[in-house]
């Protein structure tokens, strides 16, 4: 697996981690059905493939997703500890069954996060911390603050933090280094090309894509009359009435251009992420080894300049129609 570096040179201490990550949130909720089973043996494969930077969050499934990754590597000993680089992240509180969050950026609740995190996920140290979403009552320098605390405690590696403005990474970076910026970035999802990019290649900051495969849509394999009441993408505007039907459109335009060249839908969606810069890390969420196997062989695709641009072009994002979240997921984006 190609790596690509966790950090860059301003960080403490740079770290190499695979150039495809792996989202498990749709492990613990979100994406219909779950089987812990069916998990595990993805996530063994996923080391086998070489695909040893893990994904969470202390919200999905409200502890669940976390203790899951914990259980995996406890069965695997020191040795899986030592391969894996674990990134999990705080912020989000919600109730049980709901959608509807508050953000939490308190220094009293970040320090209690981490230590149930660290519970769950059975580790001395989180590799990487993210703050999940900023709220703008608690100054930047006040989190950053209690998350270097964090760092010099040895319970945290890295800091990373979610889909937060330029100007808040630039707050941020003058009063430690951050590794990682989470954001969603995909084909249909352009919003980081206004500038977050640049400021990340400038600032040593890695990017994290978050969403590659545009919550399947992308792949062309859901279609929203399929999914359950209980799959959050029922309710996502972009799945939803005429606006699904207008990003069909785009899908198939997909479909045509990785048909031309022997590819999947999602493979040449993550092909793209990785085109673009040095410095992005897609971590695209299954739970299934074939779309696992599929996706990791996305890492030898290497895209043309031309082929780029054009799907520059097909996705511009004047063609998408709906918002990424409904209202209630916005709370917190910057
Ligand atoms: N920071 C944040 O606020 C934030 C927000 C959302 C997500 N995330 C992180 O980002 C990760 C990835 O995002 P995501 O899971 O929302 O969206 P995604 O990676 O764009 O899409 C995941 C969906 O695509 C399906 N899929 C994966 N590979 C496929 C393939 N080759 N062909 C067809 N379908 C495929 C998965 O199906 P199966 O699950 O059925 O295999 C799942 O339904 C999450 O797991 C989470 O760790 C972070």
């Amino acid at each position: 697996m190609k790596q690509r570096t966790l950090g860059q040179a301003r960080t403490p201490a740079p770290t190499q981690v695979c150039a495809l990550g792996l989202g498990c949130m749709g492990m613990s909720e979100f994406y219909g059905a779950t089987d812990d089973v069916q998990s595990l043996a993805t996530l063994t494969r996923a080391l086998e493939l070489g695909v040893t930077f893990l994904d969470t969050a202390d919200t999905y499934g409200l502890g669940h997703n976390e203790s899951l990754l914990g259980r995996f590597l406890k069965e695997g000993g020191a040795a899986r500890r030592a391969q894996v680089v674990i990134a999990t992240k705080f912020g989000i509180v919600r109730a049980s069954g709901q959608y509807e969050r508050r953000i939490d950026n308190s220094a009293a609740y970040i320090r209690s996060a981490c230590d149930a995190s660290l519970q769950r996920l059975g580790v001395d140290c989180i590799d990487l911390y993210y703050c999940h979403r900023r709220n703008p009552e608690v100054p930047v320098e006040d989190l950053m603050g209690t998350l270097a605390e964090l760092v010099r405690a040895g319970k945290v590696r890295q800091l990373g933090l979610s889909e937060v403005s330029v100007d808040t990474l630039r707050k941020a970076c003058a009063v430690h280094p951050v590794a990682a910026v989470q954001s969603e970035y995909s084909l249909w999802s352009r919003e980081p090309e206004s500038g977050m990019l640049q400021a990340c290649a400038e600032l040593g900051t890695t990017f994290v894509a978050y969403s590659p495969l545009g919550r399947a849509f992308l792949t062309g394999t859901v279609a929203s009359a399929t999914l359950t009441e209980t799959d959050f993408r029922k309710h996502n505007p972009r799945f939803s009435g005429a606006a699904e039907a207008v990003n069909r459109e785009l899908v198939d335009g997909l479909r045509s251009f990785a048909d031309g060249l022997g590819l999947t839908n999602a493979q040449v969606a993550l092909a793209w992420l990785l085109a673009k810069h040095s410095h992005v890390v897609p971590i695209p969420g299954t739970r299934r080894i074939a779309y696992l196997e599929q996706n990791v062989a996305a890492t030898d695709v290497l895209l043309t300049a031309a082929q780029v641009s054009e799907l520059d072009r097909l996705f511009d994002p004047a063609k998408v129609a709906g918002t990424r979240y409904p209202d209630a997921g916005m709370v917190g984006i910057e």
